[in-house]
């Protein structure tokens, strides 16, 4: 079972004190690698022997991981992580259940979703900064308290900005899935029934499919975005033979000193797919031109 699925399964068995430890370590986390008890009790406000009996059931259920050198200190793993969104979540009515795996990647896990609504959705986990928590430990003695940036944060972070800039590019009316709810590292959205460009094997019109393409870099850009990791990979042909685009994390604004080098390759990597696969050429500048016009 993976993380989220763990976390979903676990989700209805969770105390509410159970929850409010969870938060607690969650809190301590943005100041230690690894929690201290006197933080935990801080935060929770429980008594100790009540704290100390929440974290021995929490690391029954496999949520939170222990140090014990050198000093006593907790954190949470990914489902720790994964239960505090779903939780959030569903309390908000934004989620009812979690189905199957839509995509396990090497920096998001998404998967198909259903709303109290019974509206189909995709939920998507930021993971970033994947490592084992062996090597966690590792790193735990040269990352500097005040400058460590844990990965509940990176992936909270990621989730955020991908959020925000999916909205502003839907509503320039960009083809790309409804951003609804985001909660630390989990996006839900719009769910999509397609497949990535890299998986389809012929298209009924792929000049117009890449002029399709074309045209949503242009919104894109309009809107003051760069995809920046536009690519077969981040291209879905939709059921409907429609052209959406996916995976936002990485965009930068228009003004960004970096910006026409990601522009180029943005559009490089699409007409370079379409000119191996299809036969299509085109020509780069002026396909940049009309990408800015
Ligand atoms: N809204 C959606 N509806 C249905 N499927 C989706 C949706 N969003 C993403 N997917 C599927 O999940 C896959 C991964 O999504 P995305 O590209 O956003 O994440 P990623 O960061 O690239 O993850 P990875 O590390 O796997 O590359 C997509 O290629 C697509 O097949
Ligand atoms: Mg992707």
């Amino acid at each position: 079972m993976s993380s989220a699925e763990r976390a979903a399964s676990l989700l209805l068995e969770l105390e509410p004190e159970e929850f409010r430890v969870l938060q607690a370590i969650e809190l301590g986390m943005a100041d230690y690698s690894y929690v201290p008890m006197e933080e935990i009790l801080r935060y929770a406000g429980f008594p100790q022997a009540e704290v100390e009996f929440r974290l021995g059931e929490l690391d029954k259920k496999d949520l939170i991981y222990r140090q014990l050198d050198p000093y006593p200190g907790y954190i949470l793993n990914n489902t720790g992580y994964d239960i505090l969104a779903l939780n959030a979540l569903a309390k908000g009515g934004n989620l009812n259940s979690l189905g199957r795996s839509l995509g396990v990647g090497k920096e998001a896990d998404i998967y198909d979703a259903i709303t109290d609504d019974g509206v189909r959705v995709a939920v998507k986990f930021h993971r970033l900064g994947r490592i084992s928590f062996r090597e966690t430990r590792k790193k735990r003695d040269y990352v500097s308290r005040r400058s460590h940036t844990p990965w509940h944060y990176q992936s909270r972070l990621a989730a955020e900005k991908e959020y925000s800039v999916m909205r502003q590019v839907f509503q320039a009316e960009v083809s790309t899935p409804e951003p609804l709810h985001q909660n630390r590292h989990a996006l839900v959205m719009g769910f999509i029934d397609g497949y990535n460009l890299v998986d389809v094997a012929t298209l009924d019109d792929p000049d117009g499919f890449l002029s399709d393409i074309l045209q949503n870099a242009r919104m894109t850009y309009r809107a003051g975005v760069i995809h920046a990791d536009l690519s077969e990979y981040n291209i879905v042909v939709q059921k409907s033979g429609e052209v959406l685009l996916i995976d936002w994390p990485q965009a930068v604004p228009t003004d960004h000193p970096n910006a026409e080098n990601l522009l180029r390759r943005d559009i490089y990597n699409v007409l370079r797919y379409f000119e191996r696969k299809f036969k299509l050429r085109r020509d780069l500048e002026e396909a940049l031109d009309y990408v800015k016009s």
